[in-house]
């Protein structure tokens, strides 16, 4: 299969590229290199087609898009944060970059794009386990951006006959995942500075909780997303199912890593959610996923990871 990976030189997207170079697929990778890096792509570059391209340049999308079967739509600025501060930009990258994905994908005739959502879209309204069949209520711009780039892909189902499919991803960590950002998720922000003994920082009071999901489970779901028989539009929750605090999280590093962990606090972040829980029946039952990498083992992994010079 000919396949174009969005964000393919990112975190999520490289770990995607990787896998279907191992299959035997013919990968073709578009990054605007701003959070992406080249050497995410290093052991891979021989097998794989790279492209220095932005979602927001629309031609460029429908060149890339053109003779590819499938589209993994991973390009995105992923911060919460960043996206409260810096509303125009994000918006003009997470939603008008799908619209461009989407319309390069229903020109170039691709049967299927498979979409990075998140589990931003529901926001706080304290129901849990998060059902892909609760009414999402976003508070935050960037949450706003992912649910309104999941009404764009059922549009282009409905209208155009794309195949669609959003994955909501919970807070997926491992690999390359980037801790040098303010804006960096927190596994990666919290393990590497434990590892360098230096102090975390945790927003709050420390009892609001993620579904954290190793980075593995999310391309076993982005894989079967890609092949399964669907009817299109559909959405599904990616995550453990399995409520971490960010006080559990700060001691379950610490153990894993076997040093003693020294939190400072500091006031919650605006347009943070509180609670997050995924029910991932649906993905289960209509995908196949099934999260093989517990959150232990998945920390225990990606310490490793970064004690491997
Ligand atoms: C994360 C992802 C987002 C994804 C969403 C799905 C990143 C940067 N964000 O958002 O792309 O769509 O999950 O659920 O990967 N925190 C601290 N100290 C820190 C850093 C963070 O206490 O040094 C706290 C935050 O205030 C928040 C929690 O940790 O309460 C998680 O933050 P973060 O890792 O940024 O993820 P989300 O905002 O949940």
């Amino acid at each position: 299969m000919k396949v174009l990976v969005t964000g393919g030189a990112g975190f999520i997207g490289s770990h995607i590229v990787h896998r279907l170079v191992e299959s035997g697929d013919h990968v073709r990778v578009a990054d605007n290199f701003t959070t992406g890096k080249r050497e995410n792509l290093r052991a891979v570059e021989r097998d794989v087609e790279i492209v220095a391209a932005d979602v927001r340049d629309k031609d460029a999308m429908r060149r890339l898009a053109s003779g590819c079967d499938v589209i993994f739509h991973e390009a995105a600025i992923v911060s919460v944060p960043y996206s409260v501060e810096h509303p125009e930009e994000t918006n003009a990258v997470n939603i008008q970059g799908t619209l461009h994905v989407l319309s390069a994908a229903r020109h170039a005739g691709v049967r299927r794009v498979v979409f990075a959502s998140s589990a931003a879209i529901y926001g706080d309204e304290p129901t849990m386990p998060k059902c892909e069949t609760m009414l999402p209520d976003p508070v935050s711009p960037y949450g706003v951006e992912k649910l309104a780039s999941e009404h764009y892909l059922r549009a282009y189902h409905r209208l155009h006959g794309v195949e669609t499919v959003a994955l909501r991803y919970f807070n997926v960590f491992g690999p390359r995942q980037d801790p040098s950002s303010p804006y960096s998720g927190v596994i990666s922000v919290f393990a590497s500075r434990v590892l360098s003994n230096e102090p975390i920082t945790i927003f709050g009071d420390g009892t609001q909780s993620r579904d954290f999901v190793y980075v593995a489970n999310v391309v076993d779901a982005n894989l079967a997303a890609a092949s399964a028989e669907l009817a299109g539009g559909r959405v599904y929750n990616v995550a453990c199912g399995k409520k971490t605090t960010l006080l559990e999280l700060a001691d379950n590093i610490g153990r894993a890593a076997h040093v003693t962990v020294n939190k400072t606090f500091a006031p919650p972040r605006a347009g943070d959610i509180r609670d997050s829980l995924a029910d991932i029946t649906r993905a289960r039952t209509e995908l196949g996923y099934t999260p093989r990498i517990s959150v232990d083992e998945g920390l225990g992994l990606f310490i490793r990871y970064l004690r491997t010079p």
